[in-house]
Formats: structure tokens, sequence, C-alpha cells
């Protein structure tokens, strides 16, 4: 039996309360602290299972996006060398290292460094005893990431193109029209040139061009010439500025795009492929793309796979004749003809994957 306690016994301690949240005042968030339950889970821990519910992503982490697919794209199997070649929040390298286990290794890049920290640790956490490299780099420099560990190939590769949920939350990255912050998108913090550098050089008939062939911007010409004729004056050096720009375009305020409950109607926000064009160019992710098209044959073991999420259609475009390409030179033996598209359960509890599409080809 334990010890009844006695009237004179000492009152046990009351365990410490965890740091109470700072409190966000106002109503466009500037600090992912204030703002969001899910940057404390000490004190909420049944919030990232709320979230999810609500078919939201929890702020500071990113929802994997059409992981079975991926995994059977890659047909991968124990002992496999793999390439997460993006690899963000470590979602699909989550479930990939399972199934190369044992004697598999993992190797994950991404451009930004904070994210592969994060992702290297909670990895090393996950799995302490998988063999797993990270490489602060870009994909395009695959064939010599791989020549520097020795490795004449891997059996599988995956990228995740595009930007993380994590990089588009956080207001001072600058990716999101959502909230204010620097109009900076760079996703490797060792990139010169930001998207407020862009829009201050860019000639308006680049603006216009860039608008229609990046995003199929309908009103390119009319947001190129708002943008040429305001810079001067006012320099667009944050992501409220640009936004109010376009919406003043449309004849609109905040407030009343903020009313039309527009995303309950499935409207595109007026600043969103103005967003989208830039951040690919800032990030030049369509020549990294093309690059890793070119080198990836030569990346692959005989037989390997080759699996990628694109998100848009130029993105598409790309790949598709790159595979059409690999197919006629005899490089790979087959390919995805029509790309697999997220399930409609997924597209309802993730609506970020609504414009995800797979791809994927095998190396003769
Ligand atoms: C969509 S997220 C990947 C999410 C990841 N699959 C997951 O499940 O958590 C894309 C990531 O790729 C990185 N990235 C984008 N372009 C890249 C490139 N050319 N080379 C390396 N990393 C890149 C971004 O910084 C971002 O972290």
């Amino acid at each position: 039996m334990g010890q009844i306690p006695s009237d004179h016994s000492e009152p046990s301690p009351e365990p410490p309360k965890p740091p109470r949240r700072k409190r966000y005042r106002g109503t466009h968030p500037t600090h992912f602290d204030e703002k969001y339950k899910e940057r404390s889970p000490e004190n909420y821990p049944d919030i990232h299972r709320h979230v999810r519910a609500q078919g939201r992503t929890p702020a500071g982490a990113h929802v994997p996006i059409m992981v079975a697919e991926v995994l059977e794209a890659m047909r991968l199997k124990p002992g496999d060398v793999v390439a997460d070649l993006t690899l963000g929040y470590g979602g699909h390298a989550e479930a990939i290292l399972p199934r190369i286990a044992p004697g598999g290794r993992l190797l994950g890049f991404d451009v930004d460094r904070a994210q592969l920290d994060l992702a290297a640790e909670r990895l090393r956490a996950a799995f302490p005893d998988a063999a797993m490299s990270f490489h602060h780099g870009n994909f395009a420099g695959l064939d010599r990431h791989l020549a520097a560990e020795g490795l004449d190939g891997c059996d599988a590769a995956f990228a995740d193109l595009g930007v993380s949920s994590m990089q588009i939350d956080n207001p001072s990255r600058g990716f999101s029209y959502k909230h204010d912050g620097p109009l900076d998108m760079r996703m490797d913090g060792r990139l010169t040139r930001t998207a407020a550098d862009l829009l201050a050089s860019m000639s308006e008939d680049d603006l216009v061009s860039a608008l229609r062939s990046l995003a199929d911007e309908s009103d390119a010409a009319r947001i190129a010439r708002a943008i040429a004729g305001c810079r001067d004056a006012h320099p667009i050096a944050t992501t409220r500025q640009l936004v109010d720009l376009i919406l003043h375009l449309k004849g609109l305020t905040r407030r009343q795009w903020a009313q039309r409950d527009a995303s309950r109607r499935g409207e595109t926000h007026p600043a969103a492929r103005t967003f989208q064009t830039l951040r690919i160019l800032v990030n030049d992710e369509l020549g990294s793309l093309r690059q890793l098209l070119r080198v990836a044959p030569w990346c692959l073991r005989p037989g390997g796979h080759l699996a990628l999420l694109t998100f848009h259609s130029g993105e598409q475009r790309i790949v598709r004749e790159a595979f059409a390409d690999g197919l006629r030179c005899g490089l790979y033996a087959e390919a995805s003809d029509d790309p697999v598209r997220p399930s409609a359960g997924e597209v309802r509890d993730n609506p970020r994957s609504a414009s995800a599409r797979l791809h994927w080809a095998r190396r003769l």
C-alpha cells in the first residue's frame, strides 16, 4: 500500500505551468508565435490533429502530398539509395526510410538551410540507425553531390517542387499574399536578388511576358503597367504593397476581398499569379528543373526511378518534354504519360494538394 499523506505532510509542489503563448494583437500576423497555437504544442497537445481535421496545415509544419502514390512510383526496396531532392519538412523522407531499411541510404537536399536543418534533426531523432546525409544545395547539382559522396548513382530520386507550407506561412519570407512581410521570396538565403529587387528592375515588357508564361495571368499587361507606373515614386518593398496595388487594379480593397469569402467559392486571390511568377523568377525554379532533368538519367542506376510532383503547367510541360526525349533516346524504359492526380479525399483533407501532379520515369 502506498503511504497515506498525513495532514502535516508538505504540500507537493504544483507542476510548473508552461509559459503563456504571447497574445497576438491586430489582424495581420508578423510573428508566428503570436498568432498560432500550433507554434506552442506543449500548451496545446491536441492542436495539430484539430487543425488537420479542419483541412488546414498546422503553422510551422508541412503535410506531405500524395505519399502513397509517390512510394508506389519509386518501387523502393530494402538497401536502396534514395535522393530526396526537396527535403522540406521531411514528410516524404519519413515515409521513404522504413521502405529502404535495412541497409538503405537517404540523401536529403534543400536549398533552404533552415528547412534542411529542421528536417535533418527530426529525421535523425526518428530514425537514429538509418544512414542519411544532408546537403544544403540545389538539386540541379545532383550529379556532383553523388560523386562527392562516392556513389555511382541512386536507385530512386524524388522532387516535390515549389515551396513548403512552412515557407509560405512564415511572413518574414515574403512568399504569401496573405501576410504582410518583406517582398523577399528567396528559398536560398545565399541568393542576392529578392522579389522586390526584381520588381524594381524588370522592364514592363519582361514583366508582362513572365506573368503570362509562368502563371497564365490574364491581366498581365495591366498589372505590369501599374507596377512600372508606381515603382519610381513608391518602390514596392512589402507583400502588402504589392497585394494592395493588384487589388486596387481590380477595384477592390483588402476588406472587400476578405468579405467575398472567395476561397469557399473557389476563386483565386487576384495577387496569387503575380506572387507565383515572382517566386519562380527569384529562385530560377524552371532553370533548376531543366538542369535536374538533364542530369537525372545519368544519376539513376539501371532500372532506377525518378518521381516528380509538379504544381503548375510550366513545370508539367518541361517534365513531359524531358521524359519524351528520354524515351526517344533510350535513356528511360518507361515514363508516365498522364500524370497521377491526388484523390478527391486528399484534396478535401489538404487543399494545398489540389494542383499536384505526379510524374515518373524508369531508367533503362
Ligand atoms: C514542397 S517542399 C517539400 C516538402 C517535403 N516533400 C515534405 O514532405 O516535407 C519543397 C522544398 O524544396 C526546396 N527546394 C525548392 N527548389 C529546390 C531546388 N532547386 N533544390 C533543392 N531544394 C529545393 C524548398 O526550399 C522546400 O523546402
